[in-house]
């Protein structure tokens, strides 16, 4: 009796020593416990994804860099966390009252496919465009109402509901959601749209009390999966799972598993503790068998002296902690020292060094500090981001000589962004072009890596484009800018390559609106044979080529297609895609296709800009544009051809009424536009 007191004694001190020290990082946060990866404070989580915050007055726990409250997060790689709904009230006449059309949902993760995407509502045109690597998936929604009897139960068009099952990986969601114009009939059973994700089995539409307001629900639970790295178990060479755990391949990344006979956190050392299956009451020995637990798993002997065995296997289990402790403590400190040099590796220093001594130039990059950068971008503050591209997040930093730089630095969740940012080095470091965004350096300490820009202030062509009006003056500037400036990359460049991404967001314009170019990301250095490459295919909806599409066969032609969808857009001041319009006008080449068919180029003009001055012009550039997004890549012009055309039409601007008088010689058909105005 008094022996059983005291093996008790030693066992509970035994679980307070471990508690204390090897448990490390250990929190909880009302319900909620937070184990590494996760953790509250600063050395505690893994990386910039798995800071939780918790709220100590209610008790709640929030993803910190998103302020998502999480529900629930299993080592396993599954975590359950709570999304807001949108919410897009219109009036009568279709006009908005409250909310936007445009929306994104996004995680550092990425989402289940065990959930579900809704939108309920009546009248709704919508698509969404998941960003799954590789893909084009898009889920389009359109519903009616057949009021008066409102399905119930069921999610139907019909009904006002859109369900759309998730691909597997996508970590973004981008949503454009309207109505039709007149809502008279629908007004008064929907006046918002509502549109959520939620993890499948949480939520059954209801005709009758949805499209009212959604029961007036505002948040859902939503599935995440995240792992503990971006790279495969086999890059990561079972780096990132301990002692008695198995590494797990996912879509996106891997996560750890303790083994069987095994428990706890295979992310610490020592985590994957032995399961006593001797506690356990469905693995009992016969009667006159004493259970003796090893080591992942247990054996049953006949009965012996097993208080001795007790309290010999205590005493050795007590050394064999505390060794553990200090095993633990020693690699803490260690670990620290070891992680800059591992994340300059793991950044793909040693890769840069090879494929820039490949490459064979001797490109000046500097590396940047850590410190440096962090003191440049105030520690990387909200107020300094510039913008988010496909491949990162961009932030304006001021370095200690007051020059101004652009970081870019890739979202920590992003699929293997280390090869798409070495290539972007190793691409820019050979080029040095007036139009073209100058590289200055790199960083390569940080957990993710960062390219360093020189500073363009005038925001890209995008926003200036869509979000005001440019003059048609400036238009065809810089178009002629970027077209002089792709035919330099195909042909003239020392190694010649392929943008593959041309695009307005990926121009900037500086103080003077003189066009740059950026996002190297993706493109492709040409071998010296210049034959065409055969790549997984990489763009935006709206602007790849279709025959790369379809072939993955690159060329310089695929910039070509680029350019013309982007001129197309420089006429018409209307975007690439439109995703309201009909399925024939969609594309803004089919919209250009047909009024050229019809005879009606002139309505694709932007009235904005369009004058009897320069109405000429504007007709030359659309039927440029038509040329260079032509369906088979042989009949485009080269970059080279259209950058000279576009220098002619610039020239010939101020005597425009001579050219068209040459012109209306050759080609009747301008004859029928200058008589039409
Ligand atoms: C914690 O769990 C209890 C019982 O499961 C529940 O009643 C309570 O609401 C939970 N608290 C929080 C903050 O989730
Ligand atoms: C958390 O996850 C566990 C196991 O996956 C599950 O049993 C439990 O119900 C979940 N809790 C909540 C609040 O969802
Ligand atoms: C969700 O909605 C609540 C209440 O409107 C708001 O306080 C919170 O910031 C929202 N969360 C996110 C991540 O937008
Ligand atoms: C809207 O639709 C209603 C019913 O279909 C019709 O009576 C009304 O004239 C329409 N309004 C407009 C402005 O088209
Ligand atoms: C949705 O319906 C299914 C089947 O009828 C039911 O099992 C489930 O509990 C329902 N879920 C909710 C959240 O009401
Ligand atoms: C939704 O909220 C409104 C106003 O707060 C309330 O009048 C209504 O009863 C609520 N509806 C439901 C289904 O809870
Ligand atoms: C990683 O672990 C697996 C078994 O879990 C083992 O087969 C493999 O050899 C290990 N790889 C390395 C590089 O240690």
């Amino acid at each position: 009796m008094l022996r059983d007191n005291y093996v008790g004694f030693l066992l509970l001190l035994l679980s307070l020593i471990s508690n204390s020290v090897c448990d490390y990082c250990k929190t909880k946060c009302g319900n909620l416990t937070i184990d590494y990866p996760f953790g509250t404070s600063r050395d505690c989580y893994h990386d910039e994804r798995f800071p939780i915050r918790c709220n100590q007055k209610e008790q709640k726990a929030f993803l910190a860099r998103q302020n998502l409250q999480v529900l629930n997060i299993s080592l396993d790689g599954e975590m359950q966390i709570l999304m807001n709904t949108s919410r897009t009230c219109y009036n009568i006449n279709g006009g908005v009252t409250k909310g936007q059309e445009h929306g994104v949902i996004s995680t550092d993760f990425t989402f289940s496919s065990k959930n579900q995407f809704f939108r309920i509502g009546c009248s709704i045109i919508s698509s969404a465009e998941f960003d799954v690597p590789m893909t084009l998936a898009i889920t389009e929604c359109i519903t009616y109402c057949s009021s008066p009897q409102l399905n119930d139960g069921s999610c139907s068009v019909r009904g006002g509901c859109c369900r759309s099952l998730l691909d597997p990986g996508s970590s973004k969601l981008e949503l454009e959601t309207m109505t039709y114009p007149n809502r008279t009939d629908v007004f008064d059973v929907n006046p918002c749209i509502h549109t959520f994700l939620v993890q499948a089995g949480y939520y059954n539409f209801s005709g009758r009390e949805d499209l009212k307001n959604l029961r007036n629900l505002t948040q859902f639970p939503v599935l995440i999966d995240w792992s503990i790295s971006d790279s495969t178990c086999e890059q990561a060479e079972n780096k990132s799972c301990y002692e008695n755990s198995d590494c797990i391949n996912r879509r996106h990344g891997h996560t750890c598993k303790c083994q069987e006979g095994f428990q706890g956190n295979p992310y610490i050392p020592n985590g994957c503790q032995d399961i006593d299956e001797c506690k356990l009451s469905d693995r009992h020995c016969a009667e006159h068998e004493t259970c003796r637990n090893t080591v992942g798993s247990f054996h049953c002997k006949k009965r012996k002296e097993w208080k001795i065995i007790l309290l010999a296997s205590n005493i050795g289990i007590l050394v064999v902690l505390l060794v553990i402790c200090g095993l633990v403590l020693k690699f803490k400190s260690q670990q620290k020292a070891k992680c800059r040099e591992k994340r300059f590796e793991e950044n793909g220093g040693i890769l840069l060094a090879q494929r820039l001594l490949d490459s064979g130039t001797h490109a000046s990059i500097k590396i940047f500090k850590e410190e440096e950068i962090k003191a440049a971008t105030n520690n990387y503050h909200e107020t300094r981001i510039l913008g988010e591209g496909g491949q990162g997040i961009v932030y304006k930093g001021i370095m200690s000589d007051n020059t101004e730089i652009a970081i870019k630095k890739a979202r920590v969740g992003d699929r293997n962004p280390v090869g798409q940012f070495i290539n972007e080095v190793v691409v820019l470091s050979q080029i040095n072009h007036p139009h073209v965004v100058r590289l200055l350096g790199c960083c390569l300490e940080t957990q993710v890596p960062l390219l360093v820009y020189e500073f363009v202030s005038g925001g890209t062509l995008y926003d200036n484009l869509f979000g005001s009006s440019l003059p048609w003056e400036d238009r065809l500037r810089i178009a002629a800018e970027i077209a002089g400036t792709l035919s330099y990359l195909h042909s003239s460049a020392p190694v010649p390559l392929v943008h593959r991404d041309v695009k307005p967001a990926n121009v900037i314009l500086d103080d003077t609106l003189s066009a740059k170019i950026s996002d190297f990301g993706s493109s492709r250095l040409f071998p010296a044979d210049r034959e065409q490459l055969k790549t997984l295919v990489q763009g935006t909806i709206g602007y790849v080529d279709p025959e790369y599409f379809n072939t993955s066969m690159l060329s310089e032609k695929s910039d070509v297609y680029s350019f013309g969808v982007l001129l197309m857009e420089l006429v018409s001041g209307e975007k690439a895609v439109f995703f309201i319009r009909p399925q024939t006008e969609k594309y803004l080449v089919t919209h250009f296709e047909s009024a050229l068919k019809e005879n009606r180029l002139s309505d694709v003009m932007d009235r904005r800009v369009v004058n009897e001055e320069n109405r000429w012009q504007i007709y030359e550039a659309a039927l440029l544009s038509l040329r260079c997004a032509k369906v088979k890549g042989e009949e485009r012009p080269d970059m080279r051809q259209v950058a000279a055309e576009l220098e002619g039409l610039r020239a010939s601007g101020a005597t425009w009424v001579e050219s068209i008088n040459i012109r209306s010689l050759k080609l009747n058909k301008v004859i029928d536009i200058s008589l039409e105005y």
